[in-house]
């Protein structure tokens, strides 16, 4: 069933479905990076956690009315998903002050954002992912005005989806980002993962950072922490 390999990213690598042109295979790697791939460590077990934390906010989100990429959930570390050509421009939605804003622009850890804010950055690992505007995501992408707007909509729309979906299990949905692809019938869908890797969640009673800031910021076990991640999840859903 499984295809040749197609791409290999920093967390996960992409193979073909044999005989089969409309889907994918995802594999989630055990390696973390961090700050643009400089900082680098391998966590067994880390590709089994994202893959099925990952397939449980996918299912969550497919139960809200939210098209994506994804299908199923195949084994411990791989996703059957759509094939799609994915939009280079990731998008990030804040609730919360942290990581890259409190350093960009100065404001400090936990001010709040009410509305949430919407970012767009160029997804070019060669260029460090610079933030850029509307403008910058028309001309670097083949997106229409209205599917960009539609894409922030969208990501709004999921950040009210996941804020509750994280709640349910004491959890505050601080920031995450998402990536979006163009299926085979040219309509713009939510891909690639939501995961303790793409999102910042902390625990509500003790404001524990219960994401991959653990590792960035080197503040404990990153196994330990996804792995309660999974077991809150599986005890409510
Ligand atoms: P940032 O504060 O570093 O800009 O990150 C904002 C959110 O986006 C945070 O939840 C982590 C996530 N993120 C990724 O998933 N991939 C990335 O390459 C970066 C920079 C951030
Ligand atoms: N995913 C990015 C990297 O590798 C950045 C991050 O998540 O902090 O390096």
């Amino acid at each position: 069933m499984k295809g040749e390999l197609l791409y290999e990213g920093k967390a996960k690598q992409v193979f073909k479905v044999s005989g089969n042109d409309s889907q994918l295979i995802l594999s989630y790697k055990n390696d973390a990076t961090a700050f643009n791939g400089i900082k680098k460590a391998s966590f067994t077990g880390k590709g089994k956690y994202n893959n099925l934390i990952s397939s449980k906010v996918f299912d969550f989100l497919h139960a809200r009315g939210v098209k994506s990429h994804f299908e199923r959930s195949l084994n411990e570390t791989e996703q059957l998903v759509k094939r799609t050509k994915i939009v280079p421009v990731e998008v990030v939605v804040r609730n919360i002050a942290a990581g890259s804003i409190t350093r960009r622009l100065g404001i400090p850890e936990k001010v709040e954002f009410a509305p949430p804010l919407v970012e767009l950055y160029f997804k070019d690992d060669g260029l460090g992912d610079p933030i850029i505007n509307d403008e910058h995501a028309r001309l670097l992408t083949d997106l229409s005005e209205q599917e960009l707007a539609d894409v922030k909509t969208t990501a709004l729309v999921i950040n009210q989806h996941l804020s509750e979906f994280f709640s349910e299990v004491n959890l505050t949905l601080v920031d995450f980002k998402l990536e979006f692809g163009r299926n085979l019938n040219g309509e713009i869908i939510l891909s690639d993962e939501v995961s303790p890797d793409t999102c910042r969640l902390w625990d509500k009673d003790t404001g524990e950072k219960m994401d991959k800031d653990v590792f960035r910021e080197d503040l404990g076990d990153l196994l330990k922490v996804y792995e309660a991640i999974l077991n809150r999840l599986e005890a409510v859903k």
